[in-house]
């Protein structure tokens, strides 16, 4: 994907979430979003997704613009596929429901073959045997799968991670992890957010370092884990990869 985002703000009241954010990426599978609590992660998130509008600035994803238009927005929601660190899936319906209806409901498709497509996407990850089941009956890490699974269940141009795995303990959060990696071996564009700095490093073609509203470092991996060269981003690794 390619991405032309300039002078992003977004203000909360008197918060400055976005402060002149520019981002420019001329091409990537993964890109992922590191920083300290409060950078800003998840309100750049919501706003390359289409699901808030920024105050000012502009985005472009694979050359197409982001208007402050309702129905132009909804479009490009639905062409686009979110998985949020949790409360993602309906708790009253099947781990089959949950992909299925948003497929009748949102994408338009008729009931069989939602219930179809939806049965393929557990298939494909390994989730069949919990089709018939609630989220309360399923694992923290089950749980995500299945919302993962939903949110490609039709073939979105960008799947949009926020921390998807920080409500999870190590194990889930390695067999989601190696989920979003093997989605970024198909081909699938992703944008996330993670404080998982080792699976940023191995899946990410570009690293955002965001703090204060701003990218304050943009590199591939080894660059920007390696040598970084902002002494924000040099304090925050330091920091974090201390343990
Ligand atoms: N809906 C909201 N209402 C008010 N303030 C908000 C809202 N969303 C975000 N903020 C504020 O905007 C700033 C950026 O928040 P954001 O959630 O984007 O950070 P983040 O980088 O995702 O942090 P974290 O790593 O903790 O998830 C913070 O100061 C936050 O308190
Ligand atoms: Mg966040």
């Amino acid at each position: 994907m390619k991405l032309e985002v300039t002078g992003l703000t977004k203000c909360y009241g008197t918060t400055r979430a976005l402060d002149g954010l520019t981002l420019p990426v001329e091409s990537a599978r993964v890109l992922v979003l590191i920083g300290p609590s409060g950078g800003g992660k998840s309100t750049l998130l919501r706003v390359l997704g289409g699901l808030e509008m920024a105050d000012g600035g502009t985005v472009k994803i694979n050359g197409h613009a982001l208007l402050p238009d309702a129905a132009a927005l909804q479009a490009y929601r639905r062409k686009n596929g979110f998985l949020f660190q949790q409360f993602n899936l309906f708790p009253h319906l099947t781990a089959h429901r949950n992909i299925s209806l948003p497929l009748e409901k949102v994408h338009g498709h008729a009931p069989v073959r939602a219930r179809e497509i939806a049965a393929q996407a557990l298939d494909r990850f390994g989730l069949l045997d919990h089709a018939d089941k609630l989220p309360a009956q399923l694992s923290g890490g089950q749980q995500q799968r299945v919302g993962i699974a939903r949110a490609v269940a039709h073939q979105p141009e960008v799947l949009f991670l926020d921390e998807p795995t920080s409500a999870l303990d190590p194990e889930m959060t390695a067999e989601v992890l190696e989920l979003i990696q093997e989605l970024a071996e198909a081909g699938q564009d992703i944008i996330l957010s993670t404080h998982e700095m080792g699976f940023a490093r191995a899946v990410a073609d570009q690293v955002a370092f965001v703090a204060a509203g701003k990218i304050e470092e943009l590199s591939p991996p080894a660059g920007l884990f390696g040598a970084p060269r902002s002494a924000l981003c040099q304090r925050f690794l330091s920091r974090v990869m201390r343990y």
